[in-house]
Parts: C-alpha cells; structure tokens; sequence
C-alpha cells in the first residue's frame, strides 16, 4: 500500500507531439483511481511513465514520498497490466504466476502458497496446470491479474484490462475487480475510455482531455458537478442535453431565453447567474433531469422522434431546432414516435456553463 503523487509531470515524444502535458495527481494510500479519457488524451503515457517504462520529460513521480522518477522500473515495487494481457504461452498458468516470485528468490514452499492463494483470489485456481493457449480470453486476463498481484506489489497499475473481453464478462469482471481490490486494499490506478466502467469502479475519476486534466472527482462529483462542458457531455448515457439561452436576470426572477422556449427560475439559489444578465450561457440537462408534465406545466412541447427501449428504462429523442435532445423515462410510459409531449427541467439538477470558456457556473448550493 502506498501513496502516489505526481507534479508538474510531462512527456513530450517530438517537437509537435505531447503525450502528456501537465499532471498533477496525488492518489492516496488504498485508493482505486481510474483514469478515464477518449483515445490518445494521454492515458497511457501516465501509466507508463509511472511504472518507469517510459522517460519523463518534465516532472516528479513520488511514490511514498520518496522521488521515483529517475529509478529502474524493476524497482520501483509496481505491477502493470496492460490490454493484451502478455502472459508467456509457453509456460503453464502456475508459472506464469510464479515467475516474478522466483526472480525474487522467495523460497519455494512459500511460492506455491502465494501462487494458489493469488489464483484462487482470481477464481483460476483450478487452472494451474493449463497452458495459456487452453484457456479463454477472460481466463487468460485472470492469468495476467494474478501475475501482477502475486507480488503484492506496492502500486497495481491496469491500463484498460478488460476491452479484449466481451460487454457481458467486462460488467463481470468490473465487480470482481473492484472485490479484489477491497481483498488486496492495494493502491490502484485503473485506464479506461469506458465511462460507466469508470463510474462503477473508481473511488476517485480522473477525467483527462488532450494530455491535461479536465477534472478529478469522486463519481457523483462528476456527474453531478462537471467542471465544463466537456465532462458533462463525456459521462453518463445518454450524455447531458446543451441548450444556449439568453440570460435575462431581474431580482424576482431569471428568464433563461432560448430560440424555442423559455425557462423561468427563482433567483433564489441562482445569484451567480447575475453577473450573466444579457449573456448567453449553457444549459446542461441531464437525460433524466428533462421530464415528462402535461401541457399547462410544461416549459415547452416536442414530438417524440425516436423511443429506444432499454429494459429498465426508456430513452425518448426529440429533435429541438436541429439538436438531439434526449431524456429518460420510465418503462411504463407510454410513449411513442410521433407524439407530442409537454417538457420541464427539474431546476435543481441542472447545470450552468460560461459559453466562452465551457466551464462550470459554480452556484453556492449545489446538489450534494
Ligand atoms: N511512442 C510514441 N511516440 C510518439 N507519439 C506517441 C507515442 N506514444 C503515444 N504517443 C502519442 O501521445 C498521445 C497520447 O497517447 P496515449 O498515452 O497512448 O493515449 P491514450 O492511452 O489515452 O489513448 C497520442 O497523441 C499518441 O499518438
Ligand atoms: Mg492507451
């Protein structure tokens, strides 16, 4: 168990090319931290740089306090799994796992415990005699976990373990996991694109956009809090719901004014949209923060364009000048292509960002 930080950390591979331009990050002893980004933000070459595999080009990595940056990656007490899971196809499960422990000469008795112990913690305990090439995919991921974890190693690094498996065994393997890492308590850092894989997982959510870091959050922090545009629109499926609107600010009441209706609200809890009087702002409506009233309720009527049922819940679309607009309602609705619905927003939820900058609107009282 250890602690992580971070500073000023930076990897350039060539004059144009950044992987990572800034970070800054101190991950707490025991804690699971996802990183979570779209392709090429820079994911990656954190985990890399971190586990020692790649040189950084500005900054320090201190693990424990102690400065790692400049140390060989074999010592430095940190395991990495990475997408394909790389474990040898020669060599038997039992000493695919055992292999680190050997170059560490711990006596054999005690491999053999470690081994079984760690590839029953994994559930292939039964497999130690197999070679890899009769295993299946999600067995083999196993493999490469127990490997890692065998060596109780001070910091588990995963970079997106789980997208060669198939949707239904990463929801699986996504519970296990973080049961594992409940067992172990090891500090972990977790890579993924994968939204809800992140929101499942993480205790905290590093959410990272062309090789910075946007926000970093607690789950309901960033669903419920996005620092901009860019992570309300990033998390959550259906992602949030933009409107641009006029803001017309009197001390008994705003209008919110957009090209189709508009929005009233009490001041009240709203004083910061003040200094926005005459601007226009951002709107951030969440899929289920857009609901269902009859008509004399509603902020404004739409016909349904598309109804996409998903089991426990409906997701209707509408088409609001030219823009998707999504929302959630209940499997029992009875909804269908072609009607009209009224609409309003449940105020609370919603979010407010500067137009220019895309950042948060921080209000006072904000959703705990
Ligand atoms: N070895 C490399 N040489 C040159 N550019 C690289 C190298 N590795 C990654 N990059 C670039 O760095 C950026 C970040 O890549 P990466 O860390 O792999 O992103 P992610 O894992 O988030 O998809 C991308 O623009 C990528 O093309
Ligand atoms: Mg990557």
């Amino acid at each position: 168990m250890a602690t992580l930080e971070l500073v000023d950390l930076a990897k350039r591979f060539s004059k144009k090319v950044w992987g990572v331009k800034k970070m800054d990050l101190e991950v707490n002893e025991k804690e699971f931290i996802v990183l979570l980004g779209p392709s090429g933000c820079g994911k990656t070459t954190t985990m890399r740089m971190i586990a020692g595999l790649e040189e950084v080009t500005r900054g320090t990595i201190l693990l424990d306090g102690n400065d790692i940056t400049d140390i060989p990656s074999r010592n430095r007490g940190i395991s990495m799994v990475f997408q394909n899971y790389a474990i040898w196809p020669h060599m038997s499960v039992y000493e695919n796992i055992a292999f680190s422990l050997k170059l560490k000469k711990m006596p054999a008795a005690e491999i053999k415990q470690r081994v079984q112990e760690t590839a029953d913690m994994v559930k292939i305990g039964e497999l130690l005699k197999r070679l890899p090439g009769q295993l299946s995919g999600g067995q083999q991921q196993r493999v490469a976990l127990a490997r890692a974890l065998a060596v109780r190693p001070r910091l588990f690094l995963m970079d997106e373990p789980l997208s060669n498996l198939d949707a239904k065994l990463r929801v699986i393997m996504r519970t296990e996991l973080k049961a594992i890492h409940q067992k172990t308590e090891a500090t972990s850092i977790f890579v993924t694109h994968d939204q809800s894989e992140a929101m499942s997982m993480a205790d905290r959510i590093v959410i990272m956009k062309d090789g910075v870091i946007v926000q970093i959050g607690t789950p309901d922090d960033v669903y419920f809090r996005s620092a901009n545009m860019f992570v309300a629109g990033f998390i959550g499926t259906p992602p949030s719901n933009f409107f641009t609107v006029k803001c017309i600010y009197n001390n008994d009441k705003i209008a919110l004014e957009h090209s189709q209706f508009t929005l009233d609200l009490d001041p009240k809890g709203f004083e910061e949209l003040k200094e926005y009087n005459g601007k226009e702002i951002v709107i951030g409506a969440r899929p289920e923060d857009l609901l269902v009233v009859p008509d004399s309720e509603a902020v404004f009527t739409e016909e349904i364009l598309v109804v996409e049922p998903q089991g426990s819940h409906q997701v209707v679309a509408l088409n609001l000048s030219e823009t998707i607009v999504k929302m959630i309602v209940s499997a029992e609705a009875k909804v269908k292509p072609g009607d009209n619905i009224g609409l309003n927003f449940n105020r609370k939820r919603l979010h407010f960002f500067n137009k220019e900058t895309e950042d948060r609107i921080h209000l006072k009282n904000e959703v705990e």
